[in-house]
């Protein structure tokens, strides 16, 4: 087979999706294929063709996300995909590989995804940099610690989630830099994907809703969720709240907004998927062992150009190292990097170097969430001053810790 890599044509749209629906075998109907182009970039996506037919597909979204003290521009990678007739023959090497290179020339310094399956991804210097848990909360065993807030001036408000879009889109934005990983959504994100009721969607669950928990100023935190309806087998009411996104502005608002989905009526469970690490429910849970949590891989980070993305957060403790590093795919980054971090400077230097690492580790630590000192311990880090791993590894990590919440 021989095949090419360029630009995809506007025109391709249609060849674009057939190409998504095979190779994630999909079911969705095709006006949602027209909706997903409000939210796709085509003029930074790229096709793999053999012949006319497009084989393969990868796509870049112009994020602003959270790291560590800030915003910075980050490259969402988006619609990897390469048709089943096509695959083990190295189209997905060739994408990334013509990804990377266009995003160096463009100067954008770091590049995140979500992978459908972890072993993907490190290949191309990708590393693990956020997790996310889920839980499976019994709704009668979730009563709060003795001293969980409470604040007199919040109400709860039952809202149509579309309707409710500006408040929830304040208390988002109110948020959105407090954690690494999490990025800005722009108005069809909200519409396309977050605020997405179809068929398709509910997947045979119940329609969005949404609460709301406010005061006279305003709205302060939101929760989105279908109701999965349901019975035991002798029909005594077992429902399912299936919790898609809560956010809040303040511990008291955090708390009454999970109320609202614990002492929901007529269900048993509430079920949350994708929710940070640190999740304060974890503490205001006076049985923590009936959050049932399971743990999974979330953000991948890719350092596509290592100065500039180490110069470009901020650090919890200072640092002055020079790190070695290893990037067999983007050889530019290979080679002695100076971080002073009291000077926010992350140079090429000749000097001796402090510790040597391969580019996926220092992408996994990028986001703070990835002690380094742990990889030094699995073998991955090599020190060549002793201390250094702890040194970096403390500078590098950062509370919250990160996760970015919804898929793109
Ligand atoms: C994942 C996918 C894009 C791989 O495409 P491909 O063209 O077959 O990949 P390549 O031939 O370039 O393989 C490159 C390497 O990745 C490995 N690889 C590919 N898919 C893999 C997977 N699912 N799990 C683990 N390794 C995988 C290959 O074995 C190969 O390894 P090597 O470098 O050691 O030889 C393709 O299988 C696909 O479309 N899957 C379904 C959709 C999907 O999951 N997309 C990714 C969304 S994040």
């Amino acid at each position: 087979m021989t095949f090419t890599v360029r630009p995809l044509s506007d025109a391709e749209w249609p060849a674009f999706i057939g190409v998504a629906y095979e190779a994630f075998n999909s079911s969705y109907p095709l006006e949602l294929a027209d909706k997903w182009k409000e939210v796709v970039e085509i003029g930074r996506c790229l096709a793999a063709v053999d012949g006319d037919l497009l084989v393969g597909t990868a796509g870049a979204l112009s994020f602003t996300m959270t790291v560590p003290g800030g915003p910075i521009p980050v490259a969402g990678v988006t619609s990897v995909a390469v048709l089943p007739s096509h695959r083990r023959r190295g189209v997905l090497s060739a994408l990334m590989r013509r990804q990377l290179d266009d995003l160096h020339t463009k100067g954008e310094a770091v590049a995140a995804l979500y992978a459908s399956e972890a072993g993907i991804y490190g290949r191309f210097g990708y590393g693990r940099a956020a997790d996310n848990l889920f839980f499976r909360i019994p709704t009668r065993g979730s009563a709060f610690v003795p001293g969980a807030p409470a604040d007199p001036s919040l109400r709860l408000r039952v809202a149509q989630p579309l309707e409710a879009h500006a408040d929830l889109r304040r208390v988002f934005d109110a948020v959105v830099r407090d954690r690494p990983g999490l990025y800005a959504r722009s108005d069809a994100t909200w519409r396309v994907e977050v605020l997405n009721d179809s068929d398709h969607a509910r997947g045979g669950n119940g329609p969005l809703r949404c609460m709301i928990v406010e005061d006279d100023a305003g709205p302060r935190g939101y929760a989105l969720f279908r109701v999965r309806r349901g019975t035991t087998d002798h029909d005594v009411p077992d429902g399912e709240v299936q919790l898609f996104e809560l956010f809040a502005t303040d511990p008291a608002a955090y708390a009454l907004t999970w109320r609202s989905v614990l002492d929901r009526d007529l269900c048993s469970h509430v079920h949350a998927v994708s929710r940070p690490v640190d999740d304060p429910i974890v503490h205001l849970l006076a049985e923590p062992r009936n959050l049932n949590a399971g743990w999974l891989d979330e953000l991948w980070i890719r350092l596509v150009d290592v100065g500039r993305a180490l110069a470009s957060r901020t650090y919890a403790a200072p640092a002055d190292l020079v790190i070695e590093v290893d990037d067999r795919v983007c050889p530019w980054n290979s080679g002695r990097w100076r971080l002073d971090t009291e000077k926010g400077a992350c140079e090429r230097t000749d000097q001796a170097p402090d510790l040597s690492l391969p580019v996926d580790v220092l992408g996994a630590a990028y986001l703070g969430g990835r002690p380094l000192q742990a990889f030094a311990g699995a073998g991955l880090v090599r020190e060549h001053r002793k201390g250094a791993a702890r040194e970096l590894s403390t500078a590098m990590s950062w509370d919250p810790k990160p996760w970015a919440g919804l898929v793109f």
